[in-house]
């Protein structure tokens, strides 16, 4: 039987490949896509996810819901720097010889549902099989638990690409991006007592799809699926080539969406984590309390979380599987 799965996403490169990821795993059926706001406003969000949908062709694509505009508790930071102004890398500036743009803009339809009631009616619609995949912000979780809290008891499994562990921080030297764009969202859901596992970047960063892996894995995909993984990647490479002097994409959401098709592909252990949201400096950070993994304090755990993850046999299951797109 198909897992069926709920993807909650920001809308940025791995956010997308994450989606075709998901979409072209035969072992998940989606049900659903909520956006939210995060490496680019909502609407762009949301803008991307119909646009991907669009260009895999898909019979009876998921219903898409638009959630959470900023963030709890704060002012909204984007990641636009990493992602392009259009969370894709920029391409609404690519051109066609005759002028027109390849990638021309989406209008959304007026009545997009909202996200926290996709969320609620399809965990009510299918008791106990659902697993959520949050690959953004975690505002859109934590304003369904604020709405119903018990309706989220029938949720089977929460998977969270999100927080840093014992590494540092890839917005602040302390916090992950996910965690720090709401960690107040983040708070409310790491102390929910829901059945997490989270993915952090101590795992996420073992991913690196380089340049030469993006060009042979885009030539074997059909077009226009092939072009357009080229087309928005090129920007998040500039970005890493910057920073760390790779070309590469960090495969972050699709581990996420991996994960949750395979958990062989990773070690999970039962930890303690607290985000911290008082002090400035460390706004966003996901401090481990690794005690909690000794039997003797089983009971203070509070979520679980990936320890390892064999990236390359990760990067083989991705590419095999886009393929297929
Ligand atoms: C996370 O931040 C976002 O920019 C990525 O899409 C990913 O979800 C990695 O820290
Ligand atoms: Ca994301």
């Amino acid at each position: 039987m198909k897992k069926r799965v709920i993807i909650d996403t920001d809308g940025g490169v791995d956010d997308v490949l994450a989606l075709i990821l998901a979409l072209c795993s035969s072992e998940l059926k989606v049900e659903a896509i909520t956006t939210v706001f995060g490496n680019v406003p909502v609407v762009q969000a949301t803008k991307n996810i119909i646009r991907t949908l669009d260009l895999l062709c898909i019979k009876r694509p998921p219903v898409v819901a638009i959630g959470a505009s900023s963030p709890l508790n704060k002012a909204h930071i984007s990641a636009q720097d990493v992602h392009g102004t259009d969370g894709l890398g920029e391409i609404y500036r690519l051109n066609k010889p005759d002028g027109t743009p390849v990638y021309p803009d989406i209008s959304l339809d007026r009545d997009v549902p909202c996200a926290t009631d996709l969320i609620l009616s399809t965990i009510k619609k299918y008791p106990s099989e659902i697993t959520l995949i949050t690959i953004g912000p975690l505002t859109n979780l934590a304003n369904t638990i604020l709405t119903c809290h018990g309706a989220l008891k029938d949720v089977a499994e929460i998977i969270i690409m999100g927080g840093a562990l014992n590494v540092p921080g890839n917005i602040t030297p302390f916090a992950e991006y996910n965690v720090f764009a709401d960690p107040h969202a983040a708070k409310i859901v790491l102390s929910s007592g829901l059945p997490i596992v989270l993915v952090p970047l101590d795992v996420t960063r073992s991913a690196i799809w380089n340049q030469d892996a993006i060009f042979a894995t885009a030539q074997a995909i059909r077009e226009p699926l092939g072009r357009f993984i080229l087309d928005i990647t090129g920007k998040v490479m500039d970005f890493a080539q910057k920073k760390k002097g790779i070309r590469a994409v960090t495969l972050h959401d699709p581990l996420a969406v991996g994960i949750s098709i395979d958990h062989s592909l990773a070690n999970i252990s039962s930890i303690h984590v607290d985000v911290q949201t008082d002090r400035i400096e460390t706004e966003g950070k996901t401090a481990p309390y690794f005690r909690a993994i000794k039997e003797e304090f089983k009971g203070q755990s509070n979520i679980r979380t990936i320890m390892n993850v064999d990236g390359q046999r990760f990067l083989t299951f991705f590419e095999e599987r886009i393929c297929k797109g």
